[in-house]
């Protein structure tokens, strides 16, 4: 069965979700019996250099190419921000779409309310890469969840500030400095000022 994405936003996530979504197209599909395709892709420069082949003929900057297509069944959501993001991602689960989302701070913000949406909507909202970089942390809680209580996470959980401790701590790099360093290889976001705190969280 053919599994209809569009995906929201096209940088160093996006890009990456696209090449991995696309080459692994056989295997997604061995493994789930969903035949996965990227149908449409929202961008905000249609005429940047993307060094990606056969992705022209898919790219929009009309958000309600994807929301309001009733063949695709999921958004990857891969822009960052909130203002449009939150806005796009509310509109997809009101139709009943499931939500996959990289975006930190729109969890960070708003993640309790779209997890009610999405579960009012009968659809997914995932948002692991949002936690953490690649490591898969926020499934292994939800397991938990079912026979065990937590109450506290503490630590370094997000990649971002992983890297950023990581140039200090070994290259002797300034807090200045180091960011720009993320900022360059696409890590952080360009108008971020990350503040370490410690926080508490209920999930
Ligand atoms: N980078 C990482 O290592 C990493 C890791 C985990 C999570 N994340 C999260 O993943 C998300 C994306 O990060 P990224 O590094 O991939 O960002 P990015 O490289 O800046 O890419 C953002 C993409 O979204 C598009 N976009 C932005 N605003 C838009 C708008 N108003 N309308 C249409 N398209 C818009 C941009 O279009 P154009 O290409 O046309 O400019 C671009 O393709 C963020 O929420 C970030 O926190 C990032």
């Amino acid at each position: 069965m053919e599994f209809k994405i569009g995906l929201l936003g096209f940088g160093k996530v996006g890009s990456g979700v696209y090449k991995i979504v696309t080459s692994r197209k056989q295997h997604i599909k061995q493994k789930t019996g969903f035949y996965p395709e990227i149908k449409k892709i929202l961008v905000k420069h249609p005429d940047k250099p993307r060094n990606v082949n056969g992705i022209d003929e898919i790219l929009t900057t009309d958000a309600n190419e994807i929301l309001c297509d009733s063949e695709i069944s999921a958004i990857i959501e891969v822009m960052g921000g909130i203002d449009p993001a939150y806005d796009y991602v509310k509109k997809a689960l009101i139709s009943k779409k499931h939500v996959i989302t990289a975006n930190k701070e729109l969890i960070a913000k708003y993640g309790d309310e779209l997890r009610k949406m999405a579960e009012e909507n009968g659809v997914f909202l995932k948002f692991e890469a949002s936690v953490a970089g690649a490591i898969p942390v926020i499934h292994q809680i939800e397991r938990l969840k079912i026979t065990d209580e937590i109450n506290f996470v503490g630590g370094i959980i997000n990649g971002t500030t992983n890297y950023i401790l990581t140039q200090i701590i070994e290259k002797g790099m300034k807090y200045d400095e180091a960011l720009a360093a993320a900022q360059k290889r696409g890590y952080a976001e360009k108008q971020s000022g990350l503040r370490y705190k410690r926080i508490r969280c209920s999930v």
